[in-house]
């Protein structure tokens, strides 16, 4: 295979892009919390039936601590930055595996109380989609979490790999299903910031996991750290 002849960045270069990145980073921290509290607001400021409670579980679940499980791997990340990579994955873990019970709980209760024809609509669909991902994920997770012994038997880089590839789709999948959500609860000028900050969400929290996709793809000098 031919090899890519890739300049090597200069420091004011490398700086510039990891200040960049930094802001990018606190932008988006700002607008998870944005949509975490203001929805959490609204929703204890009303009835706490099936349907809010529902939206509460997936937003802290897959909105609030899975975005933030990706974001702690990424060496720009604001609040991470100087914790050791060995803590830093342990910490992914927790917040995953919290994550994950909250926002697969979330799932069960809705399609537990609907009492028609489950997954006709695109949020409902979207749902499935992520909540699905989402256990296998944590499964490959586990696998990858006790690495050594795996890479042995069938090479490390296939796990990470699709660790990483369930990681990125279970992520975009719930936050498409938390857009097509909104419109159950908020409307107007509102609905808008919201969708326009998912989307903003969703391309500033995938930029750790694709550079690390590209370094699993060998492309390491184009996205070293
Ligand atoms: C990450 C976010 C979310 C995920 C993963 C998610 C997932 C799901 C799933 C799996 C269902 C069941 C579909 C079925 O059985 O047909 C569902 C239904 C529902 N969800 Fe969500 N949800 C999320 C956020 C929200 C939010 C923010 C609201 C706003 C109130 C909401 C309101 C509803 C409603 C009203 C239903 C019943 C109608 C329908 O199926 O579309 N969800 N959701
Ligand atoms: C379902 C929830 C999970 C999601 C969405 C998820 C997502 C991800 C993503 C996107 C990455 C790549 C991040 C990057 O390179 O910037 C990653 C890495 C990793 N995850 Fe998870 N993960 C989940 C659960 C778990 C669990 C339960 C474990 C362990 C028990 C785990 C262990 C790891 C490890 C060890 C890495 C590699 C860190 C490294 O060496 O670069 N994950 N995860």
């Amino acid at each position: 295979m031919d090899s890519i002849e890739i300049q090597p960045r200069n420091s004011t270069e490398r700086k510039f892009l990891k200040t960049f990145e930094s802001i990018l980073n606190t932008i988006n921290h700002n607008l998870i919390g944005l949509i975490t509290v203001y929805m959490s607001w609204r929703i204890f400021h009303g009835n706490l039936t099936v349907i809010p409670l529902h939206a509460w579980l997936c937003i802290c679940g897959f909105q609030l601590l899975m975005a933030e499980g990706i974001l702690i791997l990424n060496p720009e990340n604001a609040w991470s930055r100087y914790i050791p990579f060995k803590l830093k994955r342990i910490f992914h873990w927790i917040l995953q595996v919290i994550g994950a019970i909250l926002g697969v709980s979330g799932a069960f209760l809705i399609i537990s109380r609907i009492n028609r024809k489950h997954f006709v609509t695109t949020h409902g669909v979207l749902g499935i989609i992520a909540t699905v991902t989402t256990l296998l994920n944590l499964m490959v997770g586990l696998c990858n979490y006790s690495s050594p012994r795996l890479e042995r038997i069938i090479g490390l880089n296939t796990v990470k790999t699709l660790h990483t590839i369930f990681g990125i789709s279970g992520f975009v999948s719930a936050l498409m299903a938390l857009f097509y959500g909104y419109p159950y609860y908020i409307s107007g000028e509102v609905l808008t910031l919201f969708e326009v900050s998912t989307g903003v969400t969703i391309i500033l929290t995938l930029i750790g996991p694709f550079k690390s996709f590209f370094i699993l793809l060998n492309l390491n000098d184009l996205f070293s750290h």
